[in-house]
């Protein structure tokens, strides 16, 4: 059990933390809003060690020191130290899923180095800001193919039209998927990640394992195409890729495909359908970058910071270590609530002002916590920002004006936190 380093623990205050995360991560009010249980956690327990066993870290510097510490990492998920699931149904669930995962090689996500060096750097070529600068015309023109769509439909859920399939369009062109199979691969991409939630379901952990099944076959039938004929694509830049005579494995390849799509596609759909909805939200703010579009960069990072598309991120500790006060014993986990991090007056001047020129100006703010931070640091960041930068700059370029049209419920997910709908109406200029 984590213990604190002086061995005080409060019990009243450690039962309130232990309410406030059930709030955020379990319940209707917390998904539709987390922001004020997540000020109300960095308030009044930053450091907090949970009843159920393991950490959780609000405040900003905590969850930057403790992503960037090596002693703690991946670790290796088994049903004994795997989070405690009460339910035996979820728990068997869960275990099927560790045994499934167990039998096909891990991505990077789930390495600690060296091997997560090794293949990070392999993969990293095609991530870097020239690379994605040069998709950028080809990521305008997709964006520009969603906007048609919308302007023929006059009113429309963006969600539908733009969101969800833009970001599953860019990689799987960025992985060479041919056009015609887009729509074959959506649903499965969007499902892989059901998984992700302390909130899963029974059903939503088989969804999430016969996508990946489904996956795992589509892309083995393309990496054999691949190694006969290679493109100018990324898949067959793996095939092709070595360092130090050394090469990814078929199953590598294919976990860095699966990879893409389950850490590339529903955030970057969030960040799009969070920044619509906070912008609706907030009509100054969408006045403001109506009138300025050079805000949108700094509209993309302030979005990314005040509704993070990715609210939990965490890490098993590999060695005994003394952290934040706390102490822990190899196994123990530790948990940081990003979107708290996003939130802490000691880093952001006033972080419950949404701000879209924040990021803009001589002294911008200081970088968000929603890509997380040391060598598991978002590798699509750069990407992504280039896609919400092109679907903001595209929806002022081509409407005079975007109109809320229906409610905007948020998902019953809060890992990847995104809205289940967001009808819009454009007049376009
Ligand atoms: C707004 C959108 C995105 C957000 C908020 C986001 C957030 C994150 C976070 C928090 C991590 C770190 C996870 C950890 O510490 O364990 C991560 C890792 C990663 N992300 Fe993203 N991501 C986004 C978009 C993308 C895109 C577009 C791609 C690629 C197509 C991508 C690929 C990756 C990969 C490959 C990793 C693993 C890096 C590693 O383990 O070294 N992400 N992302």
């Amino acid at each position: 059990m984590v213990e604190f380093v002086d061995g005080s623990i409060d019990t009243e205050r450690q039962a309130q933390g232990d309410r406030l995360f059930g709030t955020i991560f379990f319940t209707p009010e917390g998904f539709a809003d987390p922001a004020p249980h997540l000020d109300e956690f960095l308030a009044h327990t930053p450091v907090h060690v949970s009843a159920f066993g393991g950490a959780i870290l609000t405040r900003y510097e905590d969850c930057r020191a403790l992503l960037r510490d090596n002693r703690f990492g991946k670790g290796v998920d088994t049903p004994e130290n795997a989070f405690a699931e009460r339910d035996p149904e979820l728990r068997a669930a869960r275990e099927g899923m560790l045994r499934r995962s167990a039998e096909q090689p891990t991505s990077m996500l789930g390495l600690d180095p060296p091997d997560h060096t090794r293949q990070r750097s392999l993969v990293s070529r095609a991530f870097t800001p020239r690379t994605i600068e040069k998709l950028r015309p080809r990521i305008a023109e997709l964006v520009d193919g969603c906007l048609d769509d919308l302007a023929d439909a006059g009113t429309a859920d963006l969600m539908e039209v733009l969101a969800t399939p833009l970001p599953v369009s860019v990689i799987s062109e960025m992985l060479g998927v041919p056009e015609t199979d887009w729509p074959e691969i959506r649903e499965p991409v969007t499902d892989l990640v059901a998984s992700l939630e302390p909130s899963a379901s029974v059903e939503d952990l088989n969804l999430s394992l016969d996508a990946r099944d489904v996956l795992v076959r589509y892309f083995q039938g393309l990496i054999a195409l691949r190694r006969s004929e290679p493109q100018d694509d990324l898949l067959s830049g793996l095939i092709a890729a070595r360092d130090n005579d050394d090469q990814l494995s078929e199953g590598e390849i294919v976990a860095v495909a699966l990879l893409l799509f389950a850490a590339g596609a529903e955030t970057t759909t969030n960040l799009i359908g969070n920044g619509m909805h906070q912008l609706l939200a907030h009509p100054d703010q969408l006045a403001k970058l109506w009138a300025d579009p050079s805000l949108v960069p700094s509209a993309v990072d302030e979005v990314l910071r005040y509704d993070s598309p990715v609210q939990l991120d965490g890490r098993m500790c590999l060695e005994p270590v003394e952290f934040a006060g706390l102490r822990f014993a190899p196994g123990e986990r530790v948990l940081t609530l990003l979107g708290a991090a996003n939130r802490d007056p000691d880093h952001f001047v006033h972080p419950e002002r949404f701000d879209i020129a924040r990021y803009s100006g001589p002294t911008p703010a200081e970088p968000v916590m929603s890509f997380a931070s040391g060598i598991h640091y978002c590798l699509g960041a750069n990407l992504a920002k280039v896609e919400g930068q092109e679907v903001f700059a595209g929806l002022v370029r081509r409407f005079e004006r975007v109109e809320e049209a229906g409610p905007r419920p948020f998902r019953q997910r809060m890992v990847l936190r995104g809205l289940e709908t967001c009808p819009v109406t454009v007049h376009p200029r």
